[in-house]
C-alpha cells in the first residue's frame, strides 16, 4: 500500500510512520514543518521514505503528491489548546480548509481509503463514565472545536460524495519526541533543569493517557479494517489527576515536589477525559503499554536527547514559553 501522511514529522505522525515502513507501505509525508514539526523525528527511516514540505491547504501540491496513492492519513494539526486560546487562525485553516483540501484530493482522484486523525477532545468534559463514538460533540476549545469541524466534514463527504474515509479519535498522547509545551514533556523538561513545574488551577483534572506508540497501532488497524464511515475512540488504558502525574515525573527526574508551582487555570478548562473504546477493541487492538511503564520510558527518553530538545528549548520554544508561562509564574 502507498501510503501519503499528512503530518507525519510531528510527534505521532513519525511515530505511525515508523510503524507504517516496518509494515512494508510505501510512504510519502506530506508536512508542512510547522514549529512541532521536524524533519528530525524522521531521522531512522529518511532514506525510506519521499518527504514533501508543504501545506494540506495548498491543493496544487496535495493532488500533485497525493496521486497514485491507496491511501491518506491524516495528522495535520496544530496541536496545542493553549496556542489556540491566544490565536485560532492556524487552527481553523488547517482543521477545517486543509481537511477539506484532502478530502477534495480523495473524490477526484479516487483514493481508496482516508483516515482523520482526530481527538477526545471534540467530546468535551464528561463527569463520570466515559464517552462511546455516539456521544455528542460539545468541545470547549478552539483547538477541539476545529478538530470538530474537521471530522463533521469528513462525515460529510462520507455521506455526500460517497467517499471511504474512517476517523480516529485518541485521547491525551504521551512518549518520545512530542514538543515540551505539553504537559508530560514540559514537567520532564523543567524536572530534569530544577525550574519550576507549572500545574493549572487545583491540578484535580483527569486525562486518559495514551502511549504513542499505541495510538500508531490503533491508526494502523482502523486503517485496514475499520468499517468504511466509522468513527473509532482509542483511549489509554490509565486515567490520572494532573498534579498525581506531575508528581510521578518529578519524582522520576529526581527531582523534589516543591518544584511545582499552581498557576492561573486555562480558560475553558475540560476538567475530565475518558473515552471507551469498545468498538476498537472488537477489531483486535489493545493498549500494550500502561503509564507505570511507559512514563519511565519517556522520561529515559528525553534523559538521553537532548540533542533533539535543547535546540527546541532555546529556539521559538523561549518566547512561547515566556508569553504562556513568565507572568503566571512569577503570580500574574
Ligand atoms: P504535532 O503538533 O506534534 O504535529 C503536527 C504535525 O502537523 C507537525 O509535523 C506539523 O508541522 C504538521 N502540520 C501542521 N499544520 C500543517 C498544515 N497546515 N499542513 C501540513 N502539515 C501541517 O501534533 P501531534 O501531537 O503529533 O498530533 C497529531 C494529530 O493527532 C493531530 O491531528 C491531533 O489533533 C491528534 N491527536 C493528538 C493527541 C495528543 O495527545 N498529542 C491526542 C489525540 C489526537
Ligand atoms: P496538554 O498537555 O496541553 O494536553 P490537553 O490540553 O490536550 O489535554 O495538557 C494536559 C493537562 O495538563 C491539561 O489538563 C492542562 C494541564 N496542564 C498544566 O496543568 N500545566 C501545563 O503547563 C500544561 C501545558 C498543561
Amino acid at each position: 500500500m502507498k501510503v501519503l501522511v499528512a503530518g507525519g514529522a510531528g510527534f505521532i505522525g513519525s511515530c505511525y510512520v515508523r510503524l507504517a515502513i516496518r509494515a512494508g507501505h510505501a510512504v510519502v509525508v506530506l508536512d508542512k514543518l510547522t514549529y512541532a514539526g521536524r524533519r528530525e523525528n524522521l531521522r531512522e527511516v529518511e532514506d525510506a521514505i519521499e518527504f514533501v514540505e508543504a501545506a494540506i491547504e495548498d491543493a496544487a501540491t496535495v493532488r500533485e503528491v497525493a496521486a497514485g496513492c491507496d491511501a491518506i492519513v491524516n495528522f495535520a494539526a496544530e496541536s496545542h489548546v493553549d496556542r489556540s486560546i491566544a490565536d485560532q487562525d492556524a487552527f481553523a485553516r488547517t482543521h477545517v480548509i486543509g481537511t477539506g483540501v484532502l478530502l477534495d484530493a480523495v473524490r477526484e482522484l479516487r483514493i481508496a481509503r482516508y483516515l482523520q486523525v482526530s481527538t477526545d477532545e471534540v467530546y468535551g468534559s464528561i463527569g463520570e463514565g466515559s464517552f462511546t463514538e455516539e456521544s455528542p460533540l460539545s468541545p470547549s476549545s478552539p483547538y477541539s472545536a476545529t478538530k470538530a469541524a474537521g471530522d463533521l466534514l469528513v462525515g460529510a463527504h462520507v455521506r455526500t460524495h460517497g467517499i471511504d474515509a474512517v476517523i480516529c479519535r485518541g485521547s491525551n498522547n504521551y512518549g518520545s519526541r512530542q514538543y515540551p509545551e505539553k504537559l508530560v514533556p514540559l514537567a520532564i523538561l523543567n524536572a530534569l533543569a530544577g525550574d519550576a513545574v507549572p500545574v493549572y488551577g487545583d491540578g484535580r483534572q483527569v486525562r486518559n493517557w495514551l502511549y504513542v506508540e499505541d495510538f500508531a497501532r490503533a491508526i494502523d488497524v482502523v486503517l485496514r479494517e475499520g468499517r468504511p464511515g466509522a468513527v473509532y475512540n482509542a483511549g489509554g488504558p490509565d486515567e490520572a489527576e494532573n498534579l498525581d502525574l506531575v508528581r510521578r515525573i518529578v519524582e522520576l527526574c529526581g527531582a523534589g515536589e516543591s518544584l511545582i508551582e499552581r498557576v492561573r487555570d486555562r480558560p475553558g478548562h475540560d476538567r475530565r477525559y475518558s473515552l471507551s473504546s469498545d468498538r476498537l477493541r472488537e477489531l483486535g487492538w489493545e493498549p500494550a503499554t500502561r503509564l507505570a511503564d511507559g512514563l519511565p520510558r519517556t522520561v529515559s527518553w528525553y534523559r538521553e536527547n537532548e540533542w533533539w530538545w535543547g535546540p527546541i528549548r532555546s529556539g521559538e520554544y523561549r518566547e512561547y514559553y515566556e508569553r504562556q508561562y513568565g507572568r503566571r509564574l512569577r503570580g500574574g
